[in-house]
């Protein structure tokens, strides 16, 4: 684990990290993206911390890579790419940085090296895991296998390296209903997410889909109650969930779709009140460019992405420590199954 104490201790060696009202002013360009959502005392907060990672990337040529789910601070003060699994995935194969730091969890870190093996990927905690990607392992992949011979086993991204390699290809929540139905055989494996999978299964029908018995600690505390309820209390509301949520509760949602896919949703349809039912820094993390959506519902935040702070990435940055290694015999065969997921969703695109 972390040891706070010291990182901080360290770090005050090398950067000024006090509270800053005249840095917090000289940075309102940056504050103003997250007006709605942060307060102004605890901008001066963060902005010393924003200011010493931007400059530290620039010195070191890294690039920040981070998930929708991130808090504001991140997503709009230190990103230079912000997107969901998949999106991150892409712009993995594409950067030219040599150092990628990831914001998000630890099986999207993997991912990048896997996609950029002779690159240094940063992990800012080694500890930001994921319900999902515990859920599962290489021999539980090849269990499935074993119980439904020839059947092709689309794993989740939000999975170990170890269950990419074991995967036939991988689906994020933006493909994977087409990836599926992509499949050939009438009979497809999805792991590790049994929501994902109940979900895929009701958009195609055409495939015989069996799961492993995984879920999101998120997604699953939503129930269809709570989606009624709020209706009642905000007539017009729009309510907009994450296919990692159970299926009865997506049926009371007026639209699924990946993070990224309810992130085009609200920019296109502009509802006048919004649920989004998924974790709770994507509604602040859009908030400002949608001021005209008043953003309502619980606050059901992930404890592994909220791991991911400004002062590890700093101290991350700073110390290089938190370099994520696969071993080259798994990430060979992760790596066909990542690829071939990012080559069929590019041909079904069209
Ligand atoms: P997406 O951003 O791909 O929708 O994934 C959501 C998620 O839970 C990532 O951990
Ligand atoms: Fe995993 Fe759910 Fe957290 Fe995403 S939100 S990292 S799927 S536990």
């Amino acid at each position: 684990m972390l040891d706070l104490t010291d990182i901080r201790a360290e770090l005050a060696l090398h950067y000024d990290l006090a509270p800053s009202v005249d840095l917090a002013r000289d940075m309102a360009h940056i504050h103003a993206r997250m007006d709605r959502v942060m307060p102004f005392p605890d901008w001066a907060v963060a902005a010393p911390y924003v200011a010493a990672i931007n400059r530290l990337k620039a010195e070191r040529g890294a690039v920040v890579l981070a998930h929708n789910y991130m808090t504001p601070d991140i997503f709009h003060g230190i990103a230079d790419v912000v997107g969901d699994s998949l999106q991150l995935a892409i712009e993995a194969t594409r950067t030219d940085a040599d150092i990628i730091v990831q914001c998000g969890v630890h099986f999207m870190a993997e991912t990048s090296k896997i996609l950029n093996p002779a690159k240094t990927v940063l992990m800012p905690d080694m500890e930001a895991g994921c319900s999902l990607a515990e859920s599962i392992t290489a021999e539980g992949v090849a269990q499935m296998r074993a119980r439904y011979p020839g059947a092709m086993v689309v794993s989740y991204v939000n999975t170990t390296a170890e269950v990419k390699a074991a995967s036939d290809i991988c689906c994020t929540s933006s493909n994977a209903a087409r990836i599926v139905a992509a499949m050939p055989g009438d009979t497809v494996i999805m792991t590790p997410d049994k929501w994902l999978a109940q979900n895929v299964a009701a958009q195609v029908p055409q495939k015989r889909i069996v799961w492993w018995d995984g879920a999101c600690i998120v997604h699953e505390r939503f129930t269809p109650q709570d989606l009624r309820d709020f209706r009642d209390w905000h007539p017009g509301l729009r309510i907009i969930a994450h296919p990692e949520c159970p299926p009865d509760v997506v049926a009371e949602a007026d639209f699924a779709g990946s993070t990224a896919h309810i992130i085009d949703y609200v920019g296109r349809e502009r509802p006048e009140k919004a649920m989004l039912v998924t974790e709770c820094s994507m509604a602040s993390n859009i908030a400002d460019a949608h001021p005209g959506v008043e953003f309502l519902g619980p606050c059901n935040m992930c404890p592994y992405m909220k791991k991911i702070t400004l002062e590890k990435v700093l101290w991350s940055l700073h110390s290089m420590t938190g370099q994520v290694e696969v071993d080259p015999a798994i990430a060979a065969p992760a790596r066909l199954a990542v690829q071939r997921m990012i080559d069929l969703s590019r041909q079904l695109d069209g």
